[in-house]
């Protein structure tokens, strides 16, 4: 600034120095042609009044002084003066201060006459770039106070953000979200700021899992062991009985032989090995051709066949039964009821009357078989609503374990059952009532809350209806994780995959997606035929290379509802083949029929991917049954996050079975997924369901059923001793 000043202000001295030499010219070359040196002095004299005037010198054209006013100094010369003014910054220091020196001509018509040295006081120059200074100084420390206030004002409102945005982090939200769908299925993602932020965290949480699960070490698996010992110390060996509709075994006459086959229900596949380790009694419906020939005079048979580790009871049912409880009230009104798939429930009065019936014949059946007052019966699924409140009337000291291994509805929907009432009364015979989900309990208490009259307690999730009070509680069943002597029988993924594009005439660099499922339309199916679809439209270069495999073995197929969901995906496939295969290739292979169990791990081994989209499931089992299969760590999962299970394994594709194009998309993904990225996935995935297997889900209800039959045993103790004390006391007085 203050040499830009100095500029300024030299320029300006040397534009007045100008208009003065004009001014003075005509005086002065009147003096110096009359020789008057005294009037020359007395012009320049007076022109020095000037208050920025320090002083002013004459020189002649031959370089002499003629005059010059009393300042001047001595020591400048014409010439200096001449070359001085000349210089980028004419400046001269004399007694007074500093002054700026300027040379002007004095001329007349005849030309120069004389040249005017002026010198023009500076020092108010410094004095103005000291002000200016000033100036400055404060100009830029306001500016910087305001700069200053505006950036804190921001930071502490990024700040806030930031730090409510970890705090969600730390909360769990939109911590899974990414995993959980990869379109962002989840509704509440991180801040994309703090997006490697929470990728950190989710990975510390994985690690700190893993150590937790290592720590925990084999006092945290759950085995067959660990369960009968449970039911040694807690339940002191007493009597297990189980109650399901569907049978763990079903004897088909097939010929000349009789075959034994394991039915397609998720509920045998996790009960089943709970019940080998259990020993006990199952009660189920006789359903298959030989069923009859098998059973003892008490139409009992001990299964497994050749191991026989526990007895199977066989209740028969009569046709009309069957037709009414069975495919009546439970298939067409409770399962569309529970699932809310857009299959209308249909409430008969004739199937209310044989579901009331047969409950009661199964309750006959349990009272029949039980050894003791207090057997642990374990009711399972929609099919027995009613059974733990008649079973509760007979053998009050029972346990009574309800488990409804499909989804509750909210109090709305299931307010469209006709007897509602009684089948929440019904339910409520049970000690304790299991679902997958804590969403579902809630549904249930919500339900009872609006309508019936009972006592919840919302804090120990207990309900007390009448004389009994009954725990609501999630148990996420799961199936049980293969032993070593097991999979070492399996054939190798390479086999399995051999196999595979032998039996469907694959070339071998293509890729196969699997679905295995009941023929059922809660499980997604005609969605997942939409998703190959679209995919197949999205990504042309992938007709030819991919194919989708579904297997669908038949279910309750009497039902309409049922065979004209059958007829039409079998439609929908047959189009789709039609318009995107050729010769020799089908894009996808519809196997209606039912597949054993090793035939399935076989498929789940061939696979790339197995697609579970179910429109609404309790848990789902299959998913789990597919990362038990793989072994070799590789394959995808694609996961519908209406299945229970979804709440538990995240490391799946989590897709909206409704949303085509996420699906499609999601298919996309996995089919192109790298082989390191479905290593970490299927690795946790793994982790997850070896640990929470069926056995840690019976324990778990086990040992809570331990704990109130303790409870109730102390209670009925202090009673007896109370009721001793009454009943002596007048004979002690
Ligand atoms: C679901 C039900 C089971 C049932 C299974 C098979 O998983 O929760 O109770 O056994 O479907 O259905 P199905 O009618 O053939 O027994």
């Amino acid at each position: 600034m203050d040499q830009l000043t100095l500029r300024w202000f030299a320029r300006d001295l040397n534009a007045r120095g100008e208009l003065m030499a004009n001014t003075l010219s005509d005086p002065i070359s009147e003096a110096l042609s009359q020789e008057n040196r005294k009037r020359l002095q007395s012009v320049i004299d007076r022109a020095i009044q000037d208050e920025r005037m320090v002083a002013i010198g004459v020189c002649l054209p031959d370089g002499s002084m003629v005059v010059r006013t009393a300042q001047f100094p001595k020591s400048l010369s014409c010439g200096n003066a001449s070359v001085l003014s000349q210089q980028p910054e004419p400046r001269l220091k004399i007694e007074g201060g500093p002054v700026h020196v300027s040379v002007h001509p004095v001329s007349t018509d005849t030309g120069r006459v004389a040249d005017l040295v002026l010198l023009h006081d500076l020092s108010f120059v410094d004095r103005r770039s000291l002000d200016t200074r000033r100036y400055l100084i404060v100009l830029i420390s306001c500016l910087g106070l305001v700069m200053a206030l505006i950036t804190m004002v921001v930071a502490q409102l990024s700040w806030r953000g930031w730090v409510s945005g970890v705090r969600a982090i730390m909360r769990g939200e939109g911590l899974l979200s990414p995993m959980l769908s990869p379109s962002g299925g989840g509704n509440s993602l991180p801040p994309p700021e703090l997006e490697p932020f929470a990728a950190d965290l989710r990975a510390r949480l994985r690690d700190l899992e893993d150590e937790y699960r290592r720590a925990q070490g084999p006092e945290a698996e759950w085995n067959p062991e660990r369960l009968r010992q449970l039911l040694h110390t807690r339940m002191r060996g007493d009597q297990v009985i189980v109650v399901s509709n569907r049978e763990p075994y079903i004897h088909e006459r097939e010929g000349d032989h009789i075959v034994v086959k394991r039915p397609a229900s998720g509920l045998v596949t996790a009960v089943e090995p709970v019940m080998r380790a259990c020993s006990g009694t199952w009660i189920a419906h006789g359903s298959g051709s030989a069923d009859r020939e098998v059973v003892d005079s008490h139409d009992r048979v001990r299964v497994p066949p050749g191991q026989e580790e526990y007895s199977l009871r066989r209740l028969w049912l009569t046709p009309e039964e069957e037709q009414g409880y069975y495919y009546g009230f439970a298939n067409e009104g409770l399962w569309p009821l529970c699932h809310v798939a857009h299959v209308r429930p249909v409430f008969r009065e004739s199937d209310w009357e044989a579901y009331k019936q047969v409950n009661q014949r199964f309750a006959d059946a349990v009272v029949a078989e039980a050894r003791s007052e207090d057997p642990i019966v374990l009711v399972q699924d929609y099919h027995f609503a009613l059974l733990p409140a008649m079973i509760r009337k007979r053998l009050p000291r029972a346990t009574i374990l309800t488990f409804w291994h499909i989804p509750w509805p909210n109090p709305e929907s299931f307010g469209i059952c006709p007897w509602r009432r009684e089948i929440l009364q019904g339910m409520l015979g049970s000690t304790i009532l299991g679902f997958h989900t804590r969403y579902h309990c809630k549904n249930f208490l919500e339900t009872v809350d609006r309508y019936l009259e009972a006592r919840i307690e919302h804090e120990h999730s207990t309900i007390s209806f009448q004389q009994d009070t009954t725990l609501i509680e999630a148990y996420p069943i799961s199936i049980e994780w293969p032993t070593d002597s097991q999979i070492s029988r399996w054939p190798s993924v390479a086999q399995c995959r051999a196999k595979l594009f032998e039996r469907l005439d694959l070339p071998p660099d293509h890729k196969v997606a699997v679905g295995v499922d009941r023929f059922d339309y809660t499980k997604g199916i005609l969605e997942r035929l939409h998703a190959v679809e679209r995919m197949l439209e999205k990504y042309p270069e992938w007709i030819g290379r991919f194919s989708f495999v579904q297997v669908a073995a038949p279910s309750r197929t009497s039902l309409e509802e049922y065979k004209s969901f059958q007829d039409r995906i079998h439609r929908v496939t047959a189009r789709i083949n039609e318009r995107f295969g050729r010769a020799g290739y089908a894009p996808v292979h519809l196997l209606a029929q039912h597949f054993g169990h090793d035939a399935v791990n076989e498929l789940y081994r061939a696979a790339d991917v197995c697609l579970v989209t179910s429109l609404h499931d309790g848990m789902n089992l299959v998913c789990k049954e597919f990362v038990a299969a793989r072994d070799d760590q590789q394959g995808v999962l694609i996961l519908s996050r209406f299945a229970g299970a979804a709440r538990e394994m995240p490391e799946a594709l989590i897709v909206n079975p409704y949303h085509v194009e996420e699906l499609a998309d999601a298919l996309l993904r996995s089919i192109t997924m790298p082989p390191a990225e479905q290593r970490e996935r299927m690795a946790s995935l793994r982790m997850t369901v070896r640990e929470f297997n069926v056995y840690r889900w019976a324990g778990r209800m086990l040992a809570d059923a331990g704990r109130t039959r303790l409870r109730e045993r102390i209670e009925a103790r202090v009673q007896r001793h109370q009721d001793n004390h009454v009943d002596a006391a007048p004979l002690l007085h």
